[in-house]
């Protein structure tokens, strides 16, 4: 089971997360590395539900700056100042931001112009220090929902063990 990539698409979203979380925490079993828990976590999310670009930005200046970390999509932007953007406005309040229209959404970063709708949730690690967020784009608007921020928000507490 560990070694396969689960593909979700077409299970209901809150059962998919279940079973992605399983998946997650039994690949990642023993490891406490911040790095290979982002690669995992990027590639298992990415394949499972098929958006558009599944990764993190990592914090690199506490306040200032964000640095592209591990990711699966087209290539991404490689900087994010604090409070730019989706990314940089999550990171900038500490909480997770959910976007139905990222045209709509004042300052949005276009890496990929298909992006329509996009989630950005905020990783803490067990000092409670922002360390990353992860941020998910998708082709389609309005993707994401309260399922997501609940599950995913669940999902990055493994960078607090
Ligand atoms: N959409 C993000 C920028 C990063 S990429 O899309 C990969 C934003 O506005 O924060």
């Amino acid at each position: 089971m560990a070694e396969v990539t689960l593909d979700l698409r077409g299970v209901p979203k809150a059962q998919a997360y279940a079973e992605l979380k399983q998946h997650v925490l039994s690949v990642l079993e023993g490891i406490d590395d911040e790095i290979t828990g982002m690669s995992t976590m990027s590639c298992l999310l990415h394949h499972a539900f098929g958006h558009l670009w599944t990764g993190f930005y990592r914090v690199v200046k506490p306040g200032q700056l964000l640095r592209v970390g591990p990711y699966q999509g087209t290539l991404g932007c490689l900087e994010i100042q604090f409070g730019k953007g989706v990314c940089g406005g999550a990171a900038a309040r500490g909480e997770t931001l959910v976007v139905d229209d990222v045209h709509a959404f004042p300052g949005h970063i276009t890496c990929d112009g298909r992006s329509a709708s996009e989630i950005v949730v905020p990783v803490f690690n067990r000092n409670r220090e922002l360390i990353a967020v992860l941020d998910i784009d998708s082709e389609h608007k309005a993707t994401f929902d309260e399922v997501d921020r609940r599950e995913l928000e669940d999902l990055m507490r493994w960078f607090q063990k």
